[in-house]
C-alpha cells in the first residue's frame, strides 16, 4: 500500500520504523505526513504495523483513541 500524502509505501515507512522504531504516534508524525495530509491512510498503516508485530500495544492505544 501506499501514501499519497507521504508520498511513501507503507513497506518504506514500516522498514524505517525497524530500523530506528518510535512509539506508533511518533512513528506516524516522524516518518509520515499523515498528520498534515488527509489521514485516509493510518488506519490501514497502523493495522500493517501490527501485523508485522511492531508495537501492538502502542497500536491498541491508537486504535482506541480514533473510536
Ligand atoms: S494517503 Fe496517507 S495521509 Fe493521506
Amino acid at each position: 500500500m501506499y501514501c499519497i500524502c507521504s508520498n511513501r509505501s507503507f513497506d518504506d515507512i514500516l522498514s524505517q520504523q525497524r530500523a530506528d522504531p518510535l512509539p506508533l504516534d511518533e512513528m506516524i508524525t516522524s516518518y509520515t505526513s499523515c498528520t498534515s495530509g488527509c489521514g485516509s491512510c493510518i488506519k490501514a498503516l497502523l493495522a500493517e504495523a501490527e501485523i508485522s508485530g511492531l508495537d501492538p500495544i502502542a497500536v491498541s492505544k491508537l486504535s482506541v483513541q480514533e473510536a
